[in-house]
């Protein structure tokens, strides 16, 4: 299987299972981590720019619960209206021959989700910046945002443009731009071009988060994600000095020491970069890649993915990379992307739950 977050399936889940990356990982199927939210606790009155709409009573914990047949309200959009998806994650399009994966709705164990509601998610973003910074996990979840948004937008009064590892989605009447940013190690690394990254020997760059992260500066709402892309093996290579170097100053450290490296960059940055009383940070915890029924074991997940977590992927007929040979027809297999997941669907629901987060922290 190759995708642009291709690691080696067995090395990546066997690691997942060991590194115990995130205590998440084995009771939720993915969360968001609200970087600072104590601070807006302990200074609400100071939280002016986002009105809070209200309390999720009974609701300690909205990771914790499980998936419900929802006909009548999912999925939230059609792939048809939504010109954003990128064909990747147009399944429909690309000959899924079912729909069961758009009807799934996240039904917390304590409380009931609110509904996405789409004005009131345009409205706080009037002249502001919301942004995703990280993978391609990340950019699912940008362009479910934009679908779920765009049809309040008349035709003229809208438009996403990509240059680089930018992609800005732009609300003229609103003066508000919904933005991705490809980082999928957040700091410099030897993927950044945002269309050619499939490098087998990765390498990121100590101390390099400025890097890229002048070009978050000023965004109101930030989501970052990175995960999958550090899952090559035990160890994971540093580089010290630049990419420039003629000899380069390389080390290896144990992935789990790696990826710490990585999100106390990230830390240090928001810490010096965000406002907390102004703007809002969330960082969105690993997706399970899926490759092996097996992966899905565990009594934990077995429950959460109940009653028929096949229906939640994996992407099967999503546009390939290349043509498919006869052979691989034969055995899906052998091109099923199990990384990614078709849109409309579960990346909705990660959107919901962050709409769930910006206004009943
Ligand atoms: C959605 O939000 C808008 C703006 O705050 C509000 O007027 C409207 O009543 C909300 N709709 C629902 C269904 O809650
Ligand atoms: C539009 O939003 C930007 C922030 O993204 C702000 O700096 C600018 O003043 C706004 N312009 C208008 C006309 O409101
Ligand atoms: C694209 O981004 C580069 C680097 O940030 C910038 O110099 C250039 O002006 C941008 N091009 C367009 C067409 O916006």
């Amino acid at each position: 299987m190759k995708t642009p977050l291709s690691s080696s399936p067995s090395s990546s889940s066997s690691l997942l299972r060991k590194a115990r990356l995130s205590p998440y990982y084995l009771f939720t199927f993915f969360a968001f981590i609200s970087i600072r939210q104590e601070t807006y606790r302990e200074e609400e009155s100071e939280v002016a720019v986002f009105e809070l709409v209200g309390q999720m009573e009974g609701c300690d914990d909205v990771f914790s619960g499980k998936w419900v047949w929802d006909e009548e309200n999912h999925p939230l959009y059609e792939e048809s209206e939504c010109p954003y998806i990128q064909p990747q994650l147009t399944c429909q399009e690309h000959g899924r021959p079912e729909k069961d994966y758009q009807f799934w709705r996240w039904q917390p164990h304590g409380c009931s989700l609110p509904s996405f509601n789409a004005t009131l998610m345009l409205e706080t973003l009037r002249g502001k910046r919301m942004m995703f910074v990280g993978d391609s996990l990340n950019r699912g979840q940008y362009v479910s945002m934009v679908c779920l948004l765009h049809r309040l937008l008349p035709e003229e009064s809208k438009s996403m443009k990509t240059n680089g590892s930018l992609t800005i989605f732009t609300a003229k009447d609103y003066n508000a731009t919904i933005e991705f940013y490809w980082a999928p190690f957040l700091l410099e690394s030897n993927s950044d071009d945002a269309v050619i990254h499939r490098i087998t020997d990765r390498l990121v760059r100590r101390g390099s988060i400025n890097k890229h992260g002048r070009y978050w500066k000023g965004a109101d709402i930030l989501v970052f994600n990175t995960y999958l892309w550090w899952m090559t093996g035990l160890n994971f290579k540093i580089l010290q000095g630049s990419f420039d170097d003629e000899v380069k100053d390389i080390v290896e450290l144990s992935t789990e020491d790696a990826y710490r490296m990585g999100m106390k960059s990230m830390l240090r940055w928001v810490r010096k970069n965000m406002d907390p009383k102004r703007t809002r940070v969330f960082f969105a915890s690993m997706s399970p890649s899926h490759q092996k029924s097996i992966d899905w074991g565990g009594e934990a997940q077995r429950q959460l993915l109940q009653p028929n977590h096949h229906d939640l992927g994996p992407i099967l007929l999503g546009k390939q990379w290349g043509p498919l040979t006869p052979e691989q027809l034969a055995n899906p297999v052998s091109y099923a992307d199990c990384v990614h997941w078709c849109l409309p669907g579960l990346q909705d629901t990660w959107n919901e739950l962050l709409f769930a987060k910006l206004f009943y922290p």
